[in-house]
């Protein structure tokens, strides 16, 4: 590859390098323009086309009319799915199944590159702990561990075996770096963080992504901490390249590149190119700085030619790698009509694992149909195909999908009575035209199962809340029926965590389905009626109210740490109370200290039982590893599913350490009364971090572990690293 990559750079212009350098973006059908600059050797990439004719065309222009005959890599936004679509990303990582992530991206893989398209720009795994980000969706959660372990997973499926596979996506780890701490949950916004943050939450997750084997990474939209990430040589060289030898190509966002002079970081679109080249960013995505301005930046050797020749080799070395110059072109498909049923079923396995039951009064659900007489389903969100797929959704078949509503009404037919009802035209509508309606049909049933949310385009991109309720007349509407006394259900799809404490109230049971995508419908079905039990778990906070973001569970100690002898609530502190500072804590006194729900959380059918935690050692050294062994039963009287969680903490440190960090995870499935070892290995290894001199390290003391079913596990150990 490398022979083939250094002979062809050895024939090209310098105007030919610069032209792989350049990613324009596809304007529907091939231009006169698009045409020329192709067969001029000036477009290296082009995005967000999928006209396949239009694809072979521009291939074909690359291919047999520009001089040297290089092609172009194809690239999209395939999130979460292409033609038949997962689960957004989070409720994926609420699945906590790697296998089944990596199937997803698979699939996905699969239809998109038969669709003409070489690169997706996913996963998305910048860390977040903040709902009110609208592209919380897009990502793994809050954690660094699993959004390292669903990165890498979709990574793998994405590039399938070998990425010159004729079925294989170039991956992309986005967004380089630090994107999901943009302040006050508001996309585009400023990134404060300290290097020590970045390096052992932001940044893991990437490393990971290099070790994966990924083949491109995307630089953030965001101004860290005073550098904006496309023009953050530190990360993109430094980091990256230097200390994780990554050998890909990296692409700038969306004008991230031209941004530069609106973060007021540079002063013309010639500084910004010379800015974004000298911090190593090889490929300019849409806007158009590097196509006119890096030869005369090159000449006046404000750039090396050798810093282009890095960039087009780590491009072409990509093209190689995919075959695009063995098989330039895709052949025309057909796809099914109703979808592909194998990757129907991966859709809807998906769906199902991504679910989390949040709360389940007396019982409630699964709901027997052969004992529902008259059933109502109410609610926005019930039978809308474009709103259950979620963001990122560019290419998905609506007509494929599966609603809520028809999923139920097969289940019920000949069974019970089904009558439906919105009572709401959209989730955000505030009318109360339609609670009649709903209210009537409510009232003529004993079971209501309501389907409420948020529609897909209130989350994703520059999709920010700051009231993070349901939005709209949808919490009025509970309330209303709530008081009717009828048996209640409620599915909140959704592409964030909600605060729906006040909501919880509204009804007997929660489930929690994310938006699931095309086979939503069947999914949510399977789980209400216990054809399959919930087995999602939270891979994020949900906090009581928006004012306590960020809420995450690995936050540090303090010196104060709340307890619940030491919180007081606003209202029982008493009138002209004197000040005092001591014996207080942290906390809020209107919502106290806790979350609505914690990290890992998540309910099931049936109860497990975690047994005592035992060690191979209560020693290690920094070089060996420990095993950790614990039995877990199920003592319920249903078939399934835990996601057994082991975290640990280091108990001191050079700087603190956070309260429990996630180390592992296992979901297996048992029957009624079977009782399975669980096995985890943690090496000491494991436990490094990086230290106040920014340098990584494992620290010889005491570590406490925890195995259990959320963040709040109580199955606790000891042992130490010994020097
Ligand atoms: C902007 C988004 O930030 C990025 O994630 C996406 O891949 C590009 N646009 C291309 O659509």
């Amino acid at each position: 590859m490398g022979e083939r990559v250094k002979k062809l750079l050895a024939k090209m212009t310098l105007a030919e390098k610069i032209g792989q350098m350049c990613q324009v973006a596809g304007t529907g059908g091939i231009s006169q323009g698009l045409r020329n600059a192709v067969r001029e050797g000036k477009v290296g990439s082009v995005l967000n086309e999928t006209d396949m004719a239009t694809l072979n065309e521009i291939q074909r222009v690359a291919m047999e009319e520009s001089r040297l005959g290089i092609p172009v890599i194809i690239g999209r936004d395939i999130i979460h799915g292409f033609q038949t679509m997962l689960p957004i990303p989070l409720g994926q990582a609420a699945t906590w199944n790697p296998d089944l992530i990596r199937k997803g991206a698979r699939m996905a893989a699969v239809e998109g590159r038969s669709a003409g398209v070489h690169w997706t720009f996913a996963p998305m795994i910048d860390v977040t702990r903040d709902p009110r980000w609208g592209r919380i969706a897009e990502s793994p959660g809050e954690d660094p561990y699993l959004t390292s372990v669903v990165g890498a997973a979709m990574i793998e499926g994405f590039q399938g075996k070998n990425l010159s596979d004729r079925d294989s996506l170039a991956a992309c780890a986005k967004h380089f770096a630090g994107y999901g701490y943009s302040e006050a949950g508001k996309d585009y916004a400023y990134v404060n963080i300290s290097e020590s943050e970045l390096r052992n939450i932001a940044l893991p997750p990437f490393k990971a992504a290099v070790d994966a084997g990924v083949a491109t990474f995307m630089t953030a939209f965001s101004d860290i901490n005073g550098v904006p990430a496309t023009g953050h040589a530190y990360l993109n060289r430094t980091v990256l390249r230097e200390e994780w030898g990554f050998k890909g190509f990296v692409v700038s966002d969306w004008d991230s590149v031209i941004q530069l002079i609106t973060h007021g970081y540079s002063e013309s679109e010639k500084e910004a190119a010379r800015a974004s080249v000298a911090a190593g960013v090889d490929m300019e995505m849409a806007s158009q700085t590097y196509l006119y301005n890096l030869a005369a930046l090159t000449e006046e050797g404000k750039i090396s030619e050798a810093m282009i020749d890095e960039c087009t080799a780590n491009i072409l070395r990509v093209k190689f790698e995919l075959g695009l110059f063995d098989h330039p072109y895709t052949d025309p498909v057909h796809f099914p009509e109703k979808g592909n049923p194998e990757h129907l079923d991966i859709a809807e396995d998906a769906a199902r694992e991504s679910i989390v039951l949040l709360k389940n009064d007396y019982n409630v659900l699964p709901l027997n149909p052969d004992n529902l007489q008259n059933v109502a389903i109410i609610g926005p969100m019930a039978d809308d195909a474009h709103e259950q797929m979620g963001t990122w959704t560019f290419d998905g078949k609506e007509a494929w999908c599966r609603t809520p509503l028809q999923a139920i009404r097969e289940r019920l037919k000949g069974k019970a009575n089904l009558h439906f009802a919105k009572g709401l035209s959209n989730s955000r509508s505030r009318s109360h035209e339609g609670f009649a309606e709903a209210l009537d049909i409510a009232a003529k049933c004993e079971t209501v199962i309501m389907f409420m949310g948020e529609e897909a385009i209130l989350s994703g991109e520059a999709h920010c809340r700051a009231d993070i309720n349901l939005p709209g007349a949808q919490n009025e509407l509970l309330a209303k029926i709530s008081k009717l006394g009828k048996t209640t259900v409620l599915v909140i799809m959704a592409g964030r965590p909600l605060t729906i404490e006040q909501t919880g109230h509204y009804t007997n049971a929660m489930l929690y389905a994310w938006h699931p995508g095309t086979m939503g419908g069947p999914a949510i079905a399977d789980i209400i009626f216990g054809d399959a039990p919930p087995s999602g778990k939270l891979p994020v906070t949900f906090p009581k109210h928006v004012g306590q973001i960020p809420i995450y569970y690995n936050q540090r100690m303090s010196g104060k740490p709340a307890t619940h002898d030491s919180f007081t609530y606003i209202d029982n502190i008493p009138q002209r109370a004197p000040q005092t500072s001591v014996g207080n804590t942290s906390f809020h006194m209107d919502v106290g200290f806790e979350p609505l729900y914690p990290f890992g959380y998540g309910l099931s059918y049936t109860r497990f039982h975690y047994g005592d935690v035992r060690l191979s050692a209560h020693e290690i050294k920094a070089d060996e590893s420990i095993e950790i062994y614990i039995d877990l039963t199920n003592t319920g009287e249903r078939r399934g599913a835990e996601t057994a969680q082991l975290y640990i903490r280091d108990r001191f440190g050079s700087i603190t350490r956070p309260v429990r960090e996630l180390k592992g995870f296992k979901k297996i499935w048992l029957d009624p009364g079977q009782t399975e070892t669980l096995t985890f290995t943690l090496h000491a290894d494991d436990l490094a971090f990086y230290n106040a001199e920014n340098k990584r390290v494992v620290e010889p003391g005491d570590f406490d572990l925890w195995v259990g079913g959320d963040s709040r596990a109580d199955r606790h150990a000891h042992f130490k690293i010994i020097e």
